[in-house]
């Protein structure tokens, strides 16, 4: 069973080949972040001209590193939400018109959920991605942290699952890219936060957790703020200070307990969550999706607090991907899921889970 999964849902265009939902054969990654870095956050127009330029060579590349060509291909899977709606517009039109002309059967695909199917990735020809070595077990709890989404959800097996929780207002990608604007530092912020952090007091400062009424919610709006209130404070200045005046007023050693004390509250803030859902609902294991799995103190928490196992996909697959596309295209094809009509599949920009 050979998939190719495209994803544009954001700033990424991607295409990859996955066979039997396990084993990586490509997987290309075009970005359009650097011409977003000026902004200071992912302009839609820029994202979706973007996509239109890389996504044929993008899929092209895909098959080229596979060593297939469409005979090869058994079905096409593609991200038609959630996310921006003419990034996702991109790829769904791209997807829809192959899987006509090259007479595909055709999966949609939720960026969300998807985004735990790098877990399922256990075989890679790829020298630069090393895959993992033990496929998820079910019950399992999935952890979705990326710039768009933080939400808990409890997997009884594949497709059957349900959202325990989720963010009220901000993403905690999101909030790190919010701190690392207040804190100067250039898009994309999280890992610059992360970075900056490792040279900082995670004890400095303390920030506020918001008690929510939804026992597996969460809310990162108010520590952002806070931060900006701390920061305005530390320099002398009171809430009118302009923030983007801020960061030529910090000193460095301020800049960076400002972000070991952010990044420590705002993975407590996730951690905390994670070990209420594993007391109630004992899962096998833990698996973390999206590009906030990559950080370093969130790993570190998760190992120091946890007892069940916990899964990280490679580093590279963290962020948006193609191969998390392709590996739930797998699944779908090989559970019997019905798959999209290619006529008329439709972007779902506010899809949930
Ligand atoms: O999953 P992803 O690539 O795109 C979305 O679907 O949102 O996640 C991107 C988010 C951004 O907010 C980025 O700042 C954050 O993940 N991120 C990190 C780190 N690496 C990426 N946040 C904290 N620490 C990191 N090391
Ligand atoms: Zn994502």
């Amino acid at each position: 069973m050979v998939v190719l999964g495209i994803e544009s849902s954001c700033d990424e265009t991607a295409a990859s080949i996955v066979c039997d939902g396990r084993k990586l054969l490509s997987n290309v990654v075009a970005s359009s972040m650097d011409l977003h870095a000026k902004y200071g956050g992912v302009v839609p127009e820029i994202a979706a001209r973007s996509h239109i330029e890389a996504i044929v060579p993008v899929i092209q590349q895909a098959l080229d590193d596979a060593q297939m060509t469409w005979d090869d291909i058994d079905a096409i899977a593609v991200t038609n939400g959630a996310g921006l709606n003419g990034s996702l517009l991109i790829g769904v039109l791209a997807a829809r018109t192959l899987a006509i002309v090259k007479k595909k059967p055709l999966y949609a695909i939720n960026h969300v959920e998807a985004h735990l199917y790098a877990n399922f990735i256990t075989e890679s020809t790829l020298p630069d991605i090393e895959p993992r070595t033990t496929t998820p077990e079910f019950p399992l709890l999935g952890i979705i942290i990326s710039g768009g989404h933080s939400q808990l959800v409890l997997f009884r097996n594949h497709f059957d699952y349900t959202l325990l929780g989720q963010t009220r207002d901000d993403a905690i990608g999101e909030a790190f890219d919010k701190v690392a604007k207040i804190l100067g530092f250039p898009y994309p912020g999280g890992i610059n936060v992360s970075k900056k952090a490792l040279e900082g007091n995670p004890l400095a400062y303390q920030l506020p957790k918001a008690r929510m009424a939804g026992k597996y919610d969460f809310s990162f709006s108010g520590i952002k703020t806070a931060t900006l209130r701390l920061g305005q404070e530390l320099v002398g200045k009171d809430y009118s200070l302009p923030s983007f005046e801020l960061p030529g007023l910090l000193n460095d050693k301020q800049k960076a307990d400002i972000a070991a004390s952010f990044q420590r509250t705002a993975c407590e803030i996730i951690v905390d969550k994670v070990l209420l859902a594993c007391d109630e609902f004992s899962p096998r294991c833990a698996i973390i999706g999206g590009g906030v799995a990559a950080n370093h103190e969130l790993r570190r928490q998760l190992a120091e607090r946890l007892s069940c196992p916990i899964e990280y996909p490679s580093l590279k697959l963290c962020g948006d991907n193609g191969a998390m596309v392709a590996t739930l295209g797998c699944y779908k094809v090989m559970l019997g899921a019905e798959p999209a009509d290619p006529h008329t599949l439709e972007t779902a920009p506010n899809l949930s889970m």
